[in-house]
């Protein structure tokens, strides 16, 4: 299990582990120079496979990271690899991770556990926030109103009044807000979407996704320094609005496990499956959802489900089911199987596959129950009415699958994107009304969960009815 990016599963042929902007572009150049492919297989070019133009040093871009964990660490060292970006300034509540900071990215960079004297300085443009969920609507909410851009990591909420304040908030300041979902500038999830609208498996009718793990890690116990204490983390600051308890190095590090401070299995990978399911379907979300699931295996004082699963109706006329069981007893994996009234469209860790069989023409019969004699004459007439054509029954007609370069990064391509619009001022690929309604599907689940009913949501509005 890889900490910190919950792109693509290791092992999937997509791995981002060792990945910079030198072996992206090589990778890059040499499957598109024409690599060995099977038959239906095809290799995708990388969205930003562009010549990096020199960026005079007054035109940098400067960032601050607000919250550098696992996520915020490896965001920031993919921002950092866009060209014209530079890291100014980290703020974060425990100190081992601000000795990090200096460490990966030069005694120069600022440290502080407070992010407001970060928000203050007039030489950071933007910031990527990294922190827990409970803190991302106040922190990106006072960083548009300090006048920075924000990139601001999935779920964009951990409250339903989060998003109209972090929507309106960019709205009045002109700020840009981009979530973290990074499957949304992938050159995957963009083939998909493709596929999809030129009608390769026909009419869609069902979605299934699934996040399925089976570590410790995978299930959230991150490491707990041996340092932590009230004098190394900054408990008051960590807390926020939660509701105050003593210090606890569990909850500090393994913050996921608890509702006030994270959004459960819906909010932390549901809200990926939501992303790319709105993105490739261009829908606005679901307008009911119900959740069942529970705490099966990791007893160790969370209380936030290790198995859950959910059912989503959509009005454009198709279901979501989606699942996340952290103890699958077998291999990870995670994916989503598009099915269509012609084929399916898979999507696994760096690639997506359509598989087109076409349906029987012929009505077909189930007769066996009948007189011998009537089965033989209902059989007669019908070879007369439907000439057998394909005794063996009928072949696939199409199987194509579509991989991404070697050692390929969506969230490279998520940060050129948000950097792009930082620049020209153009609209983001994930915005805060996309980010809502991805994260406002996905705690349909929660809702649904504690209250034992279905939750029913109006995507376009944005509101629970
Ligand atoms: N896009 C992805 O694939 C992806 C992957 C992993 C995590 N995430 C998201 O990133 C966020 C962080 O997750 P993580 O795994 O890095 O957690 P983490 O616990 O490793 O890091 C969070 C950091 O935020 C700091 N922090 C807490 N409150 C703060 C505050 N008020 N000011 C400054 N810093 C503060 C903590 O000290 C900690 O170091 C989560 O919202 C998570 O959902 C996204």
């Amino acid at each position: 299990m890889v900490i910190g990016d919950e792109n693509f599963s290791p092992g999937e042929g997509s791995s981002v582990n060792g990945f910079n902007r030198r072996n992206f572009l090589r990778t890059a150049s040499a499957v598109s120079a024409g690599t060995l492919l099977a038959p239906g297989l095809h290799a995708l070019g990388a969205a930003q496979d562009e010549p990096a133009k020199p960026i005079a040093a007054n035109d940098h871009i400067q960032i601050a990271l607000i919250g550098a964990g696992g996520q915020g660490q490896y965001d920031t060292k993919t921002a950092v690899q866009v060209p014209g970006v530079k890291l100014v300034a980290v703020a974060d509540c425990y100190n081992g991770r601000l000795e990090r900071a200096k460490e990966i990215w030069g005694p120069d960079t600022v440290t502080t556990r407070d992010y407001n004297e970060i928000l203050t300085r007039k030489d950071i443009d933007a910031v990527i926030i990294g922190t827990p969920d409970h803190w991302h609507m106040k922190a990106s909410v006072d960083a548009m109103k300090a006048g920075k851009d924000v990139y601001c990591e999935k779920p964009m909420i951990h409250l339903y009044s989060d998003g109209p304040e972090m929507i309106e908030t960019s709205k009045k300041t002109g700020r840009i807000l981009q979530v973290g979902s990074q499957r949304v500038s992938s050159v995957i999830y963009a083939k998909a979407k493709e596929l999809l609208a030129s009608g390769a498996i026909g009419q869609l009718n069902m979605v299934t996704a699934r996040w399925d793990r089976n570590s410790s890690i995978g299930a959230w116990n991150y490491t707990v320094p041996p340092d932590a204490s009230t004098e190394t983390c900054d408990w008051p600051r960590f807390e926020g609005t939660a509701p105050h308890i003593p210090f606890n190095a569990e909850h500090f590090f393994q913050w996921r496990k608890w509702k006030a401070y994270g959004s459960g299995v819906a909010g932390d990978l549901f809200v990926h499956l939501f992303s790319g399911t709105h993105f490739i379907t261009g829908s606005h979300g679901p307008t009911r959802g119900m959740a069942t699931g529970g705490l099966r295996f990791w007893k160790d004082g969370r209380d936030a489900p290790d198995v859950m699963l959910g059912l989503f109706d959509y009005g454009e006329g198709f279901n979501l089911s989606l699942r996340v069981n952290f103890v699958d007893g077998g291999e990870e994996s995670e994916g989503l199987i598009f099915t269509g009234s012609e084929g399916t469209m898979e999507i696994g860790g760096g690639w997506v596959s359509v598989n087109r069989v076409p349906r029987e023409t012929d009505p077909g019969l189930s007769i066996d129950t009948f007189p011998l004699a009537m089965q033989r004459e209902i059989e007669r007439d019908y070879r007369k009415k439907y000439p057998e054509t394909h005794p063996a029954g009928a072949p696939p007609v199409g199987y194509q699958k579509f991989v991404a370069p070697a050692g390929y990064s969506d969230s490279f391509d998520h940060f050129t994107n948000f950097f792009r619009s930082v620049r020209s001022r153009q609209p983001v690929v994930e915005d805060a009304v996309f980010g809502f309604r991805a994260a406002g599907a996905a705690l349909l689940s929660n809702l649904s969960m504690e209250r034992g009913t279905i939750a029913h949501w109006d995507p376009d509005a944005m509101k629970l009815v």
